[in-house]
């Protein structure tokens, strides 16, 4: 997390206070599945904005590895496309590609075509990297994962020197339960130490998600506040608007749950509640992130709600219902939305429900952290007319509009007590002007300089997936699905989930 601190702002005024981020050591950026989606939409163009930053040292080169038959320079035609469609698509008055910036990259950029399997393949990589600090970025299908640190490990590919680090990145799904993840750990730990390994959760690489921290432990007023004294209970949304899209064959054995509880929604949790950690190093932020989701009380069916969603309107546009997709069983029981109900057994959080959902074709796009703060005692107001006092509600707005917000009441102007509800808004917007970014920017950078905070350990992963296990235990039941319509704010028995509680959700569309 040192980048953080590094360009931590102080914007007060016109005051602006910026120290600047140091370059990455040389090294070689070996992506496996070079060829693939997520290197040209996301890893390609997150590289493009660090040399744009000129935070990659001229000793710094990529290796693509995929299975294509491809020549350097048919990769790298790719590579500029990949660039170019980026650019064109972020910039908001039409930002063009930096020349001077892909004439650097241009000669840094290598193709390996090779079997994932195969003995080969290694021994090409090896000779591309020979001796140089390397970062072996795996985005690949899961089943790839372990195989691909074997393969790595018997070239001795992994094995550190004095001047070299090696390291490697594992993108998601990381296991499809706690059995499988706990097995894929030991797998990867047979070949590399786990300060080797940077298990990527890209919810971490969101600057909201990281300013929970800055948010919560660098302001004096948060923290006092920040318990089951003072806080009713906290509502956590990662609500998207798009359907199963083509990913029908992966999201079928997957579902919602799987697919973004362990991992992104419980970063968020864990953010929210954990203890302050004694510093900024990886090893002190992650032991607090376990600690409290190992502190989550075993979840029971009446705490969980399964949905999937039916034909609906989202916006003016017509879409189909879950079953209907391509490549969906017409009688799928997979989720595409889950609600549930987290207790934590600590002294700070003991009675304070944590509920959260997520889920695909709601109301809108919306990650949002909503912490509902208690009503303040209504005596002093009996002999007004105000007959309610609104909660005091912060939420922390993740995507895609990043802020925080304060709800609070005030007088309504005029002679007699009345209250409205009036909202404080912070924007990033409005305060931090950024380029546009993926979000994969600091998790490269993070892993170059050897930061792992924003990366998952083992434990913490473990953490996830046991929170989550029980609903995993109790299988798919077609009882237990509850259907929404599509554009809607998810199923009725979402809201009875909160109305049980006398609480209801905030509005997502
Ligand atoms: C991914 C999930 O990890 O996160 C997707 O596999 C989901 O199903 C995505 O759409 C959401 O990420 P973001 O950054 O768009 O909120």
């Amino acid at each position: 997390m040192e980048n953080i601190i590094a360009s931590a702002v102080s914007q007060v005024g016109d005051t602006h206070h910026e120290a600047a981020p140091r370059r990455s050591p040389p090294g070689s950026f070996v992506i496996f599945g070079g060829g693939g989606d997520l290197t040209r939409r996301l890893l390609l163009p997150a590289i493009y904005n660090l040399a744009c930053a000129g935070l990659l040292d001229d000793g710094f080169g990529i290796v693509a590895v995929d299975r294509a038959d491809l020549t350097d320079e048919q990769l790298r035609d790719n590579v500029r496309t990949a660039l170019e469609d980026f650019t064109a698509r972020r910039g908001a008055e039409a930002v063009r590609l930096r020349e001077d910036v892909w004439a650097w990259m241009l000669p840094r950029i290598r193709y390996v075509q090779g079997d994932f399997e195969s003995v080969q393949t290694y021994q090409a990589v090896a000779d591309v990297t020979a001796g140089q600090n390397c970062i072996f970025y795996l985005a690949v299908a899961a089943r790839f994962f372990g195989p691909i640190v074997d393969r790595l490990g018997e070239a001795g590919l992994v094995r550190e020197g004095p001047d070299a680090f090696r390291r490697v990145i594992v993108e998601k799904p990381f296991g499809h339960d706690l059995q499988s993840a706990i097995a894929l750990n030991t797998r990867l730990l047979n070949t590399l130490e786990e300060q080797q390994i940077y298990r990527i959760d890209h919810y971490l690489g969101k600057e909201t998600v990281q300013n929970i921290l800055a948010l919560r432990f660098s302001n004096g007023f948060f923290e006092p506040l920040w318990n089951r004294q003072n806080i009713d209970h906290v509502q956590i949304t990662a609500a998207e608007t798009v359907g199963v899209e083509q990913r029908a064959k992966f999201y079928e054995g997957t579902g919602a749950l799987r697919d973004m509880v362990p991992n992104h929604v419980m970063q968020l949790l864990a953010m929210t509640a954990m203890e302050a950690p004694i510093s900024f190093d990886a090893d002190a932020v992650r032991n607090e992130k376990t600690k409290v989701l190992d502190a989550i009380h075993p979840l029971v069916p009446a705490d969980v709600v399964r949905g999937q969603y039916a034909p609906g309107m989202v916006g003016a546009k017509a879409v189909p219902g879950y079953r209907q997709e391509p490549g969906v069983d017409p009688h799928s029981l997979t989720e595409t939305y889950v609600a549930m109900k987290f207790g934590i057994d600590n002294w700070r959080w003991a009675g304070v429900p944590f509920y959260v959902r997520t889920g695909k074709r709601l109301a809108a796009r919306k990650t949002e952290i909503a912490i509902h703060f208690k009503s303040a005692p209504y005596a002093l107001f009996r002999d007004t007319p105000v007959d309610k006092l609104a909660p005091n509600i912060m939420v922390i707005h993740i995507q895609p509009t990043e802020g925080v917000t304060m709800q609070f009441s005030a007088k309504i102007p005029g002679p007699s007590v009345r209250l409205g509800g009036v909202r404080m808004k912070f924007d990033y917007a409005e305060w931090f002007s950024e380029g546009p970014s993926t979000g994969y920017e600091t998790l490269i950078y993070d892993c170059m300089i050897g930061d792992a905070t924003l990366f998952q350990r083992a434990d913490n992963i473990e953490a996830g997936w046991r929170a989550v296990q029980p609903v995993l235990d109790w299988g798919q039941d077609a009882r237990s699905l509850a259907f929404y319509a599509a554009g809607s704010e998810g199923p009725e028995a979402a809201d009875a989930l909160l109305a049980r509680d006398h609480r209801h959700w905030l509005k997502i569309g």
